[in-house]
């Protein structure tokens, strides 16, 4: 074992070493390495299909079978059931959202409410802010919402879990431009309030290279490259990001 593996750098939010993943007879995740410091922003790049969902659900508990290390707060947490980082401050937004559809959107956020405890409701107000549909429809159905506002209150109700990092898979994708900005102002501003970090999964590269500070490329199920996101010019996104 890797002395990396041994001793999770200390400065790290979350610290990922040599991670695998497979579904079954394939493998998804070849040994990835992966840093979020504090209060940053690390965007998770790659084409279709490269592994990035699946690197969030592993960093979540939420794949089948796994192996490497990961640790947050310096502390292993691979070991832990998905609820478990979730009390322990990861907030997970997975891709194409889930809402409860039958529930209305109050009852939506008093689910993340009740995990949260005190903490959640001081946030209350700061999501209201970022999105103020959700005031607005508190008593619609979920599922009535357009896929953006579902997008806003999926995002809403883990900020409500208040959340140290925030985990993000394609919060834009397949969302009408208005609400796009809405959602890239919320990170913007959660961004500058600096007591968060997140992980942002995002095919709008101008977006990504704007909200964020560090950058992985996955292709294949391994990191190709990282760096500073000024870094992300269009050559590299060139060879290593479109189709
Ligand atoms: N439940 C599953 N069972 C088997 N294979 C799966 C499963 N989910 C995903 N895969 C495969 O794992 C690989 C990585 O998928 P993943 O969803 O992690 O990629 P992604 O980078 O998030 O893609 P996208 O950009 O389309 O969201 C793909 O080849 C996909 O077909
Ligand atoms: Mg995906």
């Amino acid at each position: 074992m890797s002395s990396s593996a041994e001793n999770p750098p200390s400065q790290a939010l979350l610290s990922v070493s040599d991670l695998k993943a497979s579904y079954d007879e394939s493998i998804i995740l070849r040994g990835v390495d992966l840093e979020v410091p504090p209060n940053s922003v690390v965007a998770l790049l790659g084409r279709n299909g490269v592994g990035k969902t699946s690197l969030l659900r592993s960093i979540m508990g939420l794949m089948p079978r796994t192996e490497g290390k990961i640790y947050f707060e310096g502390k292993s947490i691979g070991g832990l059931r998905g609820d478990q980082r979730a009390r322990l401050g990861l907030g997970y937004v997975p891709q194409g959202r889930d809402i409860f559809p039958n529930l209305s959107v109050l009852e939506n956020l008093e689910v993340s409410l009740s995990i949260a405890g005190k903490a959640g409701k001081e946030r209350l107000e700061q999501v209201y802010t970022l999105f103020p549909v959700i005031h607005e429809m508190l008593a619609r159905k979920g599922g009535v919402l357009s896929g953006g506002q579902q997008q806003q209150l999926a995002i809403g109700r883990a900020l409500l879990t208040n959340p140290k990092l925030l985990i993000l898979d394609e919060p834009t994708e397949g969302i009408q431009p208005s609400i796009i900005d809405q959602i890239e102002d919320a990170i913007h501003l959660l961004k500058k309030e600096g007591n968060l970090s997140i992980i942002l999964v995002e095919q709008y590269l101008d977006f990504a290279k704007a909200a964020s500070d560090k950058f992985y490329i996955l292709d294949r199920g391994s990191v190709v490259l990282t760096g500073e996101s000024e870094e992300l010019t269009p050559d590299v996104i060139g060879k290593h990001l479109t189709v």
